[in-house]
């Protein structure tokens, strides 16, 4: 029996050749199917990066509008998932209420053992078009107040705007969430994506991977870090706190939220990204304020981490600057999370059906280090 190290939550260990995103720890660049996240973070809306992340360039004028069009239809919801969500409001936190709901999208799946591409692709649409109602829908009905029917020739983020919030978004906050959407759209072999890929090497269906990828994306280390960074920044509240604050938290062995990456060495460039947008937004919403508040706590926090952690090189990561860009959205701090999944639902799908097309069975081993040989010693005598 061959004894190989163990890579410690895998760090350094490639899993699969991918075509959908490269994420350059060192030098502090996310490439998205060819396109620096810069460049397309501003200029593309959510559905064009969907549909590049699907078929590998970016769609033409009649595509986009099939696309549109497919997820309008996608969009309604079926009885089995809206009872579901009407339970989920009464007692479940919206990342549970989430899982929740996407796991019984296969209610009106009629083909579900029809593992084709094409199957999956109108699966990947099918998902995309709904988790962003189901967030909607959650939050409308826990809030006690009706659903407003999505408008069919608005796309992804207006919708989700408008269903969340029962008005006409303002078109700043419909750009500055298709970048937020475009920003997140994909990332590697994250820990979520990783769990969507697994689920999918055993030929188990979209559904159920996407499930699981919600959940893997729930946690703190993962998605769930940005309500922490902005509990983070309310709690510090003025400038002149950040320092003590930060490091009390840290004396206490907490982490701080939205600092720190497995593979960013510097600076995860979405963290500019969704700076810039919020900065965009808060002239309109007069958001200044809390803006140059996480500057600051982001150049103290970026300070003592790499005190306390040298060579860690410890700096912001994508969470801290969604926390301020979904807030000045008038998003609440629970939703955060969700709208993530949102953006991610393009690439967790598209790893899906790149790993149906191309991968194997995803098994790893591990090293069993408990005794052996033990005798069965019978009930009455333990
Ligand atoms: N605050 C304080 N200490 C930290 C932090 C932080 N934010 N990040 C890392 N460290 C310390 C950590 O305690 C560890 O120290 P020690 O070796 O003494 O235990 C050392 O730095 C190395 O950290 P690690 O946990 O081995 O690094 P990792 O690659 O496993 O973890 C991370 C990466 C993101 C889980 C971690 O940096 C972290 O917990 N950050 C805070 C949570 C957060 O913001 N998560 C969002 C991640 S970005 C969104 C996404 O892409 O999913």
């Amino acid at each position: 029996r061959s004894h190989h190290a163990v890579a410690s939550g895998l760090e350094g260990i490639v899993v699969a050749q991918t075509e959908l995103s490269d994420v350059d720890g060192l030098h502090g660049k996310l490439c998205i199917r060819g396109y620096d996240v810069e460049e397309i973070a501003t200029k593309a809306i959510f559905e064009e990066v969907a549909f590049l992340l699907w078929h590998g360039r970016l769609p033409k004028k009649p595509e986009l509008e099939e696309l549109h069009s497919n997820l309008a239809v996608a969009r309604r919801l079926p009885e089995e998932t809206i009872a579901a969500l009407n339970f989920a409001a009464k007692r479940m936190h919206p990342m549970d209420a989430l899982r929740f709901a996407v796991a019984s999208l296969t209610a009106d799946d009629p083909n579900i053992e029809d593992d084709s591409r094409e199957n999956n692709l109108h699966r990947a649409i099918t998902l995309t078009a709904r988790v962003p109602v189901i967030v909607a829908t959650y939050h409308r009905l826990r809030s006690g107040l009706s659903v407003p029917e999505p408008k069919d020739d608005w796309g992804i983020a207006a919708n989700f705007l408008y269903q969340l919030k029962g008005s006409e978004p303002d078109p700043a906050e419909v750009r500055a969430l298709n970048t937020y959407l475009v920003t997140v759209a994909d990332h590697g072999m994250n820990a979520s994506t990783f769990t969507a890929r697994v689920i999918a090497s055993t030929q188990s269906d979209m559904v159920s991977a996407i499930t699981g990828a919600i959940g893997a994306l729930k946690g703190p280390l993962h998605g769930g870090a940005p309500e922490g960074a902005l509990e983070m920044i309310e709690a510090i509240g003025t400038p002149d706190r950040a320092e003590s604050w930060m490091r009390e938290a840290i004396s206490q062995g907490k982490r701080l939220m939205g600092f720190g990456h497995r593979i960013y060495k510097v600076r995860d460039p979405r963290a500019e990204v969704l700076y810039r947008a919020a900065e965009a937004l808060a002239d309109e919403t007069g958001e200044k304020e809390a803006l140059a508040l996480a500057r600051e706590v982001e150049r103290v926090g970026v300070r003592i981490l790499a005190e306390y952690k040298p060579g860690r090189n410890l700096n912001t990561n994508v969470e801290f600057y969604t926390a301020l860009l979904l807030r000045e959205l008038g998003l609440t701090k629970d939703l955060f999370t969700p709208t993530f999944a949102i953006g991610r639902t393009a690439g967790w799908t598209a790893h899906i059906l790149e790993q149906k097309s191309s991968g194997r069975l995803i098994r790893p081993e591990s090293e069993y280090i408990g005794p052996r040989d033990l005798k069965y010693v019978p009930l009455e005598m333990r």
